[in-house]
């Protein structure tokens, strides 16, 4: 395997439609009006030198390497800013232009330590090829002179070093960090000499707004910004394209290697969802994969009370199947199930639900997307007939209006965000509609037009005040209304949002947002030009949520915000493949493609090729599944890569259901909060051991590529397969793409994928079949997938959750950047050196008067229990709203979370519960007991590894 090259044209690619006919060296050439001359001539396959210019930066024209000639013009004109004209000749190599070059290389390295041979960007530096490239053989100004090689270095990053004595101030990572990733950390400071790049106000890396994502690393010419891996590792050998793991924007990564040693992760220019750039977690936070607490060898127990015990592969499977075999055989065939996991891929979740209702012959399967993005699979489908987002990244380029509901791009779906600032920055303007001050609320050069920081629960009564304007004040897309949707559920939705009772001054003072921002709010949506929403689980996790999702449909149909680029209705996705594995027929009710599984001709399709008579019986959703342990007739789990016992609601009901059932199976990297209950652990595989496809948040299908060998023999795919081998089912696939090869011929909107397509086009996004053999980037075009789009009906029923006096403050939970989810990947790498415990946001107004300052520790108790954590006093929250993440199990947020959950999914209600918060001297008992624990298993994990 070699390395994967990519092609830097210098500057960015023109969009123009019109194009123009030049010479360059003497040869024609034909490229788009508006691209540079550098640009063209890369096209051609001329490579003119050059320093300050690549093509993820808008050309800037300082070093003046890259100068030419131009027939019939004075001077000598730099490449990177000058655009082609009609007939142009252009001369890229004369020997005065080979005289200017060797001019300004000389300069450069005249104040460049020489220490190329042991210099850890050698063979990878531009500065260094460049003068190879203008032949450079001297350096007439010798080296005694002025100079900046003394510069002290910055190790403050614990991921990359910036190295001062050998920056050249060609401004390309100040550059990447507005325009790529529009934080704004860097600065160039000083003139002439003394110019210099500074970290926010010259205070290192760490200490300033630099949120780590990498891509002033990656623009950096020279060895100034590397990579620590690179200078402890040596440059890589070779390289192959991946997707990230992390979240579901779903980034294109170059794994670069040397042997089986990652070297570092280069986000992927030509990946389709990230475009080049990535953020903190994807680039950097890898290092678990080989973290010593990992778990290696399969492990099996009596009971949960006793020590694990080591043992072959061949054992554990063969426990895992008898156990599940004497369960069924003793308490009926519905007595197991499983749970697949939305972070592993297509392949595996398409296995694990296959396992479930061939091999133990029922539908108890269900998945993680259960607690987060449930809602939006049953939302989307009523309304447009389908459980998907409607468009692709690129499509918020074309936005006007972005409206942000229930999510928090710039922590949750970084590189997403960065795209959205850009555009921003532009012009478009930004609704937010969030309890909090998220960041894009007010950033560095972005100002949201209108924040409506609303009271948690109150979304349907926003969201229909919002339409109520709409259609009242006469805004809605009469048109698209009439040739695209159903004229009878328009006729209802359209009277019932008129009503005056859910007008915005209706709705105000419970919602907690003036009537005149919900106006402004509307109006700007409505009429500001092509408007597309974006939301998160600030939606979903409600016992509304999916009414809310509803609501959102609505708006979006009502005022034709749907079926082209710019526009659309798009889920947030958390981790990376929750669509995917709802693709795959996660849900108990649904085989692969979101077809019921009492739909006769359905089940047939599988049954024949499967060879299994199948349950037409919907089965048990993962709440029903522990309701059913704890009253005794649910007795066996199969939980994959999920840490049910962290993420679910009411942890003690979770607890209770687990430790009661007798064989619990947790297939996952670590020993995990779960894990605590179960009595075989089989040790899962990182994505940079296994091959298969992620899908992301846009319905792009990705490849995943081994790099490396399983560490722990099996891929998961191949475990599971295993497992049903041992049960009777007959599996037989030598690859992931023979599962896909399956999944294709049994789902007709994955009917044209396949390795080789995905392999040729780099991903596409579902439906991919011969209507759309490269697939569908914006849905919704001419048609609703469901014929016309339905308009339903959205009463907003206030939660059972409510403030009282014994309760009066509601708490909502949410993300950090460096941080993923239950943080069993994050908390161990060095990530947490920006996130190492989860605080409690606090208003003043709240903390002031409970004696509270930022720091102390507060007991945060509901009832359904209570935790302890420190406080930060904040006012990005509202009176009355506190706020905290769920990284750390030693704070176990969900402790406090209630039962509550959507009437239709039952998604838990995270997002609101009433609580009280009060000073504590530190952790609560069982955090102390938990802390004890934690260790225990750690040690048992470092035994191992040692
Ligand atoms: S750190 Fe690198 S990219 Fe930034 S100015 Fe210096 S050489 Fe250029
Ligand atoms: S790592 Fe990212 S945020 Fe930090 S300075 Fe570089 S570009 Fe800016
Ligand atoms: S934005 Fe998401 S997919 Fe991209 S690098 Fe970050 S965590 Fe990975
Ligand atoms: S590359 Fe054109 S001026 Fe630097």
């Amino acid at each position: 395997m070699a390395l994967v090259q990519e092609t830097d044209f210098g500057t960015p690619a023109s969009d123009a439609a019109a194009s123009v006919t030049l010479t360059i060296d003497g040869v024609g050439v034909t490229v788009p009006e508006g691209t540079s001359i550098m640009r063209a001539a890369v096209a051609m396959g001329t490579q003119i030198p050059k320093l300050c210019a690549t093509d993820s930066l808008n050309a800037f024209g300082s070093c003046r390497l890259c100068l030419v000639e131009i027939g019939g013009r004075p001077g000598t004109p730099a490449s990177c800013t000058t655009p082609v004209a009609p007939g142009m000749a252009v001369r890229t190599q004369t020997p005065r232009l080979a005289q200017l070059r060797r001019g300004v290389m000389e300069l450069y390295i005249s104040d460049h330590p020489l220490d190329c041979l042991t210099c850890a960007a050698n063979g990878d530096c531009e500065l260094q090829d460049m003068a190879g490239a203008v032949g450079l053989r001297e350096v007439r100004y010798g080296y005694d002179g002025a100079n900046h090689l003394a510069a002290a270095k910055d190790t403050s990053n614990p991921y990359f070093t910036f190295d001062a004595a050998k920056c050249i101030v060609c401004s390309r990572c100040v550059r990447a960090c507005e325009e790529v990733q529009g934080t704004f950390a860097l600065t160039i400071q000083g003139r002439g000499f003394e110019s210099k790049v500074a970290a926010g106000m010259d205070e290192g890396f760490l200490g300033s707004e630099c949120v780590s994502c990498g891509a002033c690393v990656q623009a950096c010419p020279t060895a100034t910004l590397i990579e620590n891996q690179v200078i402890a590792l040596g440059q890589p050998e070779h390289s192959a394209v991946t997707t990230c793991a992390y979240c579901g924007v779903g980034c294109s990564f170059k794994a670069e290697m040397r042997g089986e040693e990652v070297v570092r992760m280069v986000p992927y220019k030509d990946g389709q969802a990230n475009r080049g750039h990535s953020c903190v977690k994807g680039r950097f936070a890898w290092g678990y994969a080989t973290h010593r607490e990992r778990i290696l060898k399969p492990m099996v127990r009596e009971r949960i009370t006793d020590p694990w015990r080591e043992v072959a592969w061949e054992e554990a499977i063969a426990r895992v199947a008898g156990e599940f075999r004497r369960i069924q055989a003793a308490h009926g065939q519905d007595a197991i199930g499983g749970i697949t996991s939305s972070r592993c891929t297509n392949e595996e979740t398409y296995l694990l639900q296959k396992l479930v209702r061939a091999g133990f012959g029922n539908n108890n399967v269900d998945t993680c997307a259960r607690v987060c993005h449930s809602p939006t699979g049953y939302g989307l489908k009523e309304t447009f007939g389908t459980s998907a987002g409607t468009q692709d990244f690129d499509s918020v380029e074309h936005a006007d209006v972005v409206m942000v509901i229930g999510a928090n791009p710039t922590d949750g779906h970084p590189v997403f965000a960065s795209r959205l600032k850009r555009r921003l920055r532009q012009g478009a303007k930004l609704i937010v509609i969030d309890p909090r001050r998220i960041d894009l609320v007010r950033g560095p050069h972005v100002q949201a037009a209108q924040h409506l920081p609303l009271q948690p629960g109150t979304n349907v009564a926003v969201l229909t005040a919002i339409a109520h304007v709409v259609v009242t004040e006469g805004l809605v897309n009469e048109a698209f209304v009439r040739e695209r949707c159903d004229p009878a559920s328009f006729a209802d939705w359209a009277g019932f949002v008129a009503d005056p009772s859910r007008s915005p001054e209706a709705v105000a003072q419970l919602a907690g947002v003036p009537a005149a921002t919900i106006r402004d709010a509307a109006r700007l949506y409505a009429t500001g030009g092509n408007a597309a929403i974006y939301y998160g689980l600030g939606v979903t996790e409600h016992s509304q949520g999916t009414t809310t999702v509803m609501a959102i449909a609505n708006l979006a149909m009502a005022t034709g915000n749907i079926g082209r680029p710019g526009v659309g209705v798009n889920p947030l996705r958390g981790q990376n493949n929750v669509q995917g594995s709802c693709d795959m027929g996660s849900f108990p009710h649904e085989l692969p493609g979101y077809r019921h599984v009492a739909t006769e001709p359905v089940r047939a399709l599988f049954e024949a090729d499967w060879g299994r008579k199948l349950n037409p019986e919907p089965g048990l959703r993962i709440p029903n599944m522990l309701d059913a342990a704890v009253g005794g007739s649910f007795k066996g789990l199969y939980v994959h890569g999920e840490d049910i016992l962290q993420s679910d609601p009411d942890t003690h009901h979770v607890a209770a259901g687990l430790a009661a059932m007798e064989c619990v199976v947790v297939h996952d990297l670590f020993l995990n909060e779960t894990a605590n209950y179960a009595h075989v652990f089989l040790p899962g595989s990182t994505f940079l051991e296994r091959d298969g496809t992620f899908t992301n948040a846009e319905r792009r299908i990705q490849r995943i590529r081994r790099v490396m060998r399983p560490r722990a023999r099996y891929a998961d795919w191949e475990a599971i397969q295993e497992v049903a081998r041992a049960m009777g089912l007959a599996m037989t696939y030598a690859h992931p793409s023979e599962i896909m090869d399956e999944i294709a011929r049994l789902t007709p909107s994955f009917a044209g994928v396949s390795y080789a397509r995905l392999d040729e086009l780099g991903s596409v996004q579902w439906p991919c079949n011969g209507a759309a053999p490269a697939g569908t980037p914006v849905m919704h075009q001419d048609r609703f997938v469901r014929g016309s789009g339905r308009f339903l009906i959205t009463e907003y029923q206030p939660t059972d959750e409510r403030a009282n006096r014994r309760f009066p403050l509601l708490l909502t939970t949410g993300r950090i950047l460096s941080q993923y989810n239950v943080g069993a990947q994050t908390r161990r790498t060095a990530n947490t050196i920006w996130h190492e415990e989860d605080r409690l946001e606090i208003h003043p107004a709240d903390a002031e008067p409970r004696g509270i300052r930022s720091g102390t520790w507060v007991r945060l108790s509901s009832r359904a229990g209570e935790t302890a954590l420190r406080a930060l006093v904040t006012d990005r929250v509202a009176p009355g709203v506190v706020y905290t993440t769920f990284h750390h199990p030693m704070t176990q947020a969900n402790v406090v979370t209630t039962d509550f959950s959507d009437w239709a999914t039952n998604c838990p209600e995270y997002k609101v519960t009433a609580v009280q918060v009060a000073p504590s001297n530190g952790p609560t008992e069982w955090q102390l007991r938990y802390a004890e624990q934690a260790n225990a298993s750690r040690r048992i994990a470092a035994d191992a590894a040692d």
